[in-house]
């Protein structure tokens, strides 16, 4: 980024500054004209000659692409296509017809593509200067414009409207439809997406801009890329959410264009206009931030194909590369997925035991996080590889504290990442084994064994071009840096390290002064009594002090767990300000929280905003997804109820309590001395022999949510009517029945909301299963909240219900 925006500097250190006109004049292109697909005169320009329209011939192909191009700069570089899928032969023809239809013929004149213009009679056609191709209407306006069919780039003064989409091309040559796609949703969020091709069905998302607002008039409506070259989105409400960071040079000086890259980076790019022809695109802003960890949807191979796992360059570009003796399915795309060169499996007429065939490859720091079938935990890594070797399905087991998973084919969703502590354990046949078939030369792979990445590395770099090499060592060394730093990190956390600076020690008087002598109880909660406080700390004077019982039980690091808790920081999480460890005083000093927790809110007698409580809602989902699967290490809540999400001035919900489970219970996942739950609110597992995961928290959040829609208590005896009294019951009968406005009584926004409140329904159903794997997790929870997935038809969440594979989960 930095030598991005310095480049232009030195640009208007030697050149002069030099008028830009903006000129707008059309040079029209008439009605009955056409353009054959040839070497020479086969487009018509912009008046200023910076875009052109016409026929741009493929690479080493003699194919042509029906296309608009940056015409002054020596790469010619495509900003539009009409046939990608489909390039046409040397002769084809593109016609703007008499009643003003743009057609493309191939040279026997059958028709590839065709823009109609509907709605009136055109006059003409034109390429503007803005990059716009457009067929004018007699009367005034335009009747198709290529920026209402975007391919895969926008361009300054571009909108792109709710429904709008970009899709990616398939590779930098290939403009073919590609693996992603970005879309602004009907609900307002802008998203990035994987798809299924070539149906396009729409898989999770991996980049939300989070513009989805209870209230429509919040939510975001149009995507603009204005024409001084900021991206952003833009609200019904007229804010702004910006896309494009900081400030760039003027557009006077660069083109700009933001183009969905055939990687599923969307990036926003700069050129030097007045360049002397040895420049390049660079990049002023792109998103995802690491779109290797980013993808982890169910479906789909991930930023890579499958089973090859994906590496962040330092500009935020994934590389894919295979795991040793896996090869390339296209040896010249490293993003094709890779297969094994050697035969997966058992086959019973093979002599030797799996030991005598198989070794494992250990790639520290890799995870194919969703191809699992199996965990097994207690488990060391010696089990762990015996286990996989002893099994034909398993192909690579990831180990990581204590835990095995174990993975079969195609292995989706592969990264190295800085920050995972787990390795990937990968079943290899041993090199003189019969079956060691090899039906490619492999391109990246060295059979020597054991001397690891650098071999592979060392293959790579000898089949690749200068330019991608450097690429290569940049990440490797990143990543090596950023192993050696966890690794440092670690090791000093288990010394015993200084807490974070940010979190302030108190002693046992200050906080009994602060609170008067505990005098103003605020509530009692499974972890002790909370009391009201004032302490001097910057801007924050009152505060909750929570004083710890079973301290006796407490046999974990209480400093290291509180450090942990203390870096936890999210919106929709009550912050940690301080803590006393004194002796048998263990305190932990909180901020403030002014309106109350949920259960007051929600139980009341008045029954709060409809929008304002699926606000509330979606902010505890955010919540709980940012314990689940965005700290360094998961944070199980284990005791989500209304009395533990607190509201701040702005009725903004913070979930209390999150990371002290941990402190009391001696392995999260295992073991349940004493259960942490609250009676209505937790799952079966608590009850069963059955391990311990973030599902719980889906469970209890689903519970809640129904009590949020209904704003009744999970149990409520005194309501009329016995079929009533136990709400997960009664939701699940109600939407059963199609009765759903039942749940709803009396609520005259929440009845006009239906569709809404039936999604929110189906969702909370959905985390209340019985079976924990048919829960979703808080990410897709969040997902089919905002409507950015569909949500199936939940099955039903009663007891010893048959949990049958066939039973569809929600996307
Ligand atoms: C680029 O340079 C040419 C001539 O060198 C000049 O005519 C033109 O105005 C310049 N354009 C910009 C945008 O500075
Ligand atoms: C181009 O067409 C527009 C109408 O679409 C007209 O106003 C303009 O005068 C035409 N320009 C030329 C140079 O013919
Ligand atoms: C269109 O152009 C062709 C030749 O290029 C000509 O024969 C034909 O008469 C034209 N049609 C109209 C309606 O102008
Ligand atoms: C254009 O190219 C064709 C062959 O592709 C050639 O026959 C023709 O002479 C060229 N015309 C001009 C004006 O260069
Ligand atoms: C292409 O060439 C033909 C004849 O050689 C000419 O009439 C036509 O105007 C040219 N088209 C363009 C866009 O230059
Ligand atoms: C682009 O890729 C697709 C699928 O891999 C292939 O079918 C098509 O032929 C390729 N197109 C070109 C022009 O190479
Ligand atoms: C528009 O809505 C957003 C999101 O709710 C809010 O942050 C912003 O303050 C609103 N702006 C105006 C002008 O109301
Ligand atoms: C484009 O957006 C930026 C950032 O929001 C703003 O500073 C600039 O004035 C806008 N330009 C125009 C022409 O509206
Ligand atoms: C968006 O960018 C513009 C111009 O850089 C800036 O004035 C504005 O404050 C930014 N808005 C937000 C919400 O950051």
């Amino acid at each position: 980024m930095a030598y991005v925006l310095q480049l232009p500097f030195s640009l208007l250190l030697l050149l002069p500054l030099l008028p830009f006109s903006v000129a707008q004049t059309d040079r029209n292109v008439s009605l009955n004209s056409s353009l054959s697909a040839l070497d020479n005169n086969s487009s018509w320009p912009s008046p200023s000659g910076e875009f052109a329209f016409g026929f741009h011939r493929l690479e080493n192909k003699d194919l042509f692409l029906l296309a608009i191009w940056f015409n002054k700069i020596p790469q010619k570089t495509v900003v539009w296509y009409a046939n990608g899928d489909n390039p046409v032969p040397r002769g084809s023809k593109v016609e703007l017809t008499t009643d003003g239809h743009l057609l493309l013929n191939d040279p026997q004149g059958n028709e590839i593509w065709k823009a109609s213009s509907m709605g009136g009679q055109a006059s003409n056609a034109a390429m503007l200067d803005t990059g716009n191709f457009v067929i004018a209407s007699r009367n005034s306006g335009y009747l198709w414009e290529s920026f209402n069919n975007p391919a895969d780039t926008i361009l300054p003064t571009q909108i792109l409207e709710v429904g709008g989409k970009l899709s990616s091309r398939q590779k930098v040559a290939n403009y073919s439809i590609g693996r992603f796609q970005l879309r602004l949703l009907p609900d307002g969020n802008l998203v990035l997406n994987t798809i299924a091709l070539p149906t396009e069905f729409a898989y999770a998302a991996y980049y939300i801009s989070n513009t989805f607002e209870a209230d429509p008039m919040d939510s975001g409506y149009r995507v603009v890329f204005n024409e001084s070259g900021y991206l952003y989105i833009e609200r019904r409400n007229g804010s702004r959410l910006n896309l494009t960071s900081g400030n760039i040079v003027p557009i006077r000086d660069f083109y700009y264009r933001a183009t969905l890259d055939f990687d599923g980076v969307f990036t926003q790019y700069s050129y030097p206009r007045n360049s002397t022809g040895d420049e390049s695109w660079s990049s002023v802003w792109s998103i995802p931030d690491d779109i290797c960890d980013d993808i982890r949807g169910e479906w789909g191979s991930g930023a890579c194909g499958f089973n090859s796992y994906c590496i962040l360059t330092s500009e935020k570009r994934p590389t894919c590369d295979c795991p040793q003796d896996y090869s390339p399915v296209d040896p010249n795309d490293k993003f094709s997925g890779c297969e094994p060169n050697f035969m997966q499996g058992c086959d019973e007429d093979e002599p030797g035991s799996p030991e005598d065939l198989f070794e494992f490859q250990e790639l520290a720091g890799t995870d194919w996080p969703t191809s699992d079938y199996e965990r097994l935990e207690p488990y060391n890594k010696e089990e762990c590889k015996r286990s996989c070797l002893h099994d034909c399905h398993c192909a690579v087991a990831i180990f990581r504290g204590g835990t095995c998973w174990k993975k079969k084919l195609p292995l989706s969703n592969g990264r190295v990442s800085r920050t995972y502590t787990g390795e990937a354990l990968i079943k290899i046949r041993k090199a003189d084994t019969p079956s060691q078939n090899q039906p490619r030369p492999p391109v990246s792979n060295t059979k020597k064994k054991d001397q690891g990445t650098l071999i592979l590395v060392g293959s790579v770099l000898l089949g690749s071009s200068v330019f991608f090499n450097f690429l290569l060592l940049t990440a490797i060394s990143l990543v090596m840096f950023f192993m050696y730093h966890k690794k440092q990190r670690r090791d000093s956390q288990v010394k015993g390290a200084p807490l974070e600076i940010n979190l302030r020690s108190f002693t046992y008087q200050e906080l009994e002064e602060a609170t008067d002598g505990f005098k103003d109880e605020l509530g009692r909660g499974a972890f002790g009594i909370v009391y009201k406080g004032a302490v001097e700390m910057g801007s924050c004077n009152l505060v909750a002090v929570k004083k710890l019982d079973h301290v006796q039980e407490i046999e974990k690091e209480f400093k290291t767990e509180v450090s942990v808790i203390g870096q936890t920081h999210h919106k929709n999480l009550v912050r940690l300000l301080g803590f006393c460890d004194e002796g048998q005083h263990r305190l932990l000093v909180y901020e403030f929280m002014n309106n109350g927790d949920l259960a007051h809110f929600l139980f009341g007698i008045m029954k709060p905003d409809w929008n304002l409580r699926i606000k509330i809602a979606f902010g505890i989902a955010r919540g709980l997804l940012h314990l689940h699967e965005e700290c360094s290490s998961q944070i199980i809540h284990c005791d989500i109820k209304p009395q533990n999400i607190l509201l701040d001035d702005y009725f903004t919900p913070r979930i209390s309590d999150f990371g002290l489970a941990k402190l009391l219970l001696s392995d999260q996942s295992r073991t349940r001395t004493g259960i942490r739950g609250t009676k209505g609110y937790v799952a079966a597992e608590w009850f069963r022999n059955m391990p311990i995961t973030a599902k719980v928290d889906v469970y209890s959040f689903g519970v809640m949510l129904l009590e949020i829609i209904c704003c009744r208590k999970s149990v409520d005896a005194e309501v009329s009517g016995e079929e009533r009294a136990i709400l997960t019951d009664w939701a699940y009968d109600c939407y059963r029945e199609g009765k759903l406005d039942a749940l709803v009584e009396n609520d005259t926004e929440a009845m006009s909301d239906m569709r809404r409140l039936e999604r929110l329904v189906k969702v909370a159903i959905w985390c209340i299963q019985e079976e924990p794997s048919l829960r979703p997790t808080m990410k897709k929870v969040t997902q089919m909240l905002e409507g950015v997935i569909e949500v199936s038809m939940p099955p039903c969440p009663c007891p010893f219900s048959y949990v049958s594979s066939t039973i569809n989960m929600p996307e």
